[in-house]
C-alpha cells in the first residue's frame, strides 16, 4: 500500500515575521514538490505564512494547541482558532512540550480528541529518552505513549493521524539514530497498530522520523521500508537544506 510521503519543518520558537517572509520566499523559489511539504511556524506567523503560500501546495501547520474550545486559559490557542485561520494540521506531543511544559499522555489524549473533533490532522510525536533506550525500555515507552494517547480512537479517526518517531536523544544533538534503530522502531510501531486494529490500517499510517535529519542523511533514512518522511527541526530553518531534504524523498 502506498502511504503519503511527508516532509514537515518544525520551526519551533524561531523566526520573527520578517524572517518568516524571507524563508518562505526562498522556499517557494526553489522547491520541487515530490513529497507533501508542511511548515510549522510559531502562532504569530501562521497567518503571514498562509498568505504568502496562498495557492502553493506547502501546508502551514501549528506546533501545538490547547484541548479546550475556549475559556479561561491565558496564553493558549484552541483548535477552533487554528481552523478559523485555515490551519488543518497540528503537531502534538513533541518531546519539548512533554519535557518543558509537562505535557502528559492524558493531556495529549484530550488534545488529540479536540483536534479530531475539529476535523484536524495530527502529527503525533513519540520518542524515548536516552536512559530508556540504554535500559532497553524503548519499545515499551513508545507503546505506552501510543496506547495512552491514541489507542482509544476508532479506526476512522486514524485517517487523521500521522506519527513521528523522534528519539529524544537525537533531537537537536546532531546524533541521528542508526538506520537499523529507526527501521526496527518504525516496524514495531506498525506492528503495535496492526495488533490493536488491522494490518490494513497499520499499513496506511505515515510514520515520520525526526531527530537531526539533514541533507547528508535524509536519503538513507527516507529509503527505509517503514519510514514515510521526516519531521525536521534545525535543518528546516535553512531553505537550501530543507529543499535538499525534500528532494531526497
Ligand atoms: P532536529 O529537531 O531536526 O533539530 O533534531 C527535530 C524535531 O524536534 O522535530
Amino acid at each position: 500500500m502506498s502511504r503519503d510521503k511527508i516532509v514537515a519543518g518544525n520551526w519551533k520558537m524561531n523566526n520573527d515575521s520578517n524572517q518568516t517572509k524571507t524563508l518562505i520566499l526562498e522556499l517557494k523559489k526553489t522547491m520541487q514538490m515530490e513529497a507533501n511539504v508542511m511548515i510549522a511556524p510559531s502562532f504569530t506567523n501562521l497567518s503571514i505564512a498562509k498568505d504568502l503560500l496562498l495557492g502553493s501546495k506547502i501546508e502551514v501547520i501549528a506546533q501545538n494547541m490547547h484541548f479546550s474550545d475556549s475559556g479561561a486559559f491565558t496564553g493558549e490557542v484552541s483548535a477552533n482558532m487554528l481552523k478559523s485561520i485555515g490551519i488543518e494540521t497540528v503537531i502534538l506531543g513533541h518531546s519539548e512540550r512533554r519535557k518543558y511544559f509537562n505535557e502528559t499522555d492524558d493531556q495529549l489524549k484530550l488534545k488529540v480528541d479536540s483536534a479530531i473533533s475539529s476535523s484536524m490532522k495530527i502529527i503525533f510525536c513519540i520518542g524515548e529518552e536516552i536512559g530508556e533506550r540504554k535500559n532497553n525500555n524503548h519499545f515499551e515507552i513508545i507503546y505506552d505513549q501510543i496506547n495512552n494517547s491514541l489507542f482509544h480512537l476508532d479506526k476512522d479517526s486514524w485517517s487523521r493521524i500521522i506519527l513521528a518517531y523522534e528519539p529524544v536523544w537525537a533531537i537537536g544533538t546532531g546524533e541521528t539514530a542508526t538506520l537499523d534503530q529507526i527501521q526496527e522502531m518504525h516496524s514495531m510501531i506498525r506492528k503495535n497498530i496492526s495488533e490493536r486494529y488491522t494490518q490494513e490500517l497499520a499499513n496506511s499510517i505515515s510514520i515520520l522520523y525526526g531527530g537531526s535529519v539533514k541533507p547528508s542523511n535524509s536519503h538513507d533514512i527516507f529509503s527505509l521500508e517503514d519510514v514515510d518522511g521526516g519531521l525536521i527541526g534545525g535543518a528546516s530553518l535553512n531553505a537550501n537544506d530543507f529543499n535538499q531534504i525534500i528532494n531526497s524523498i
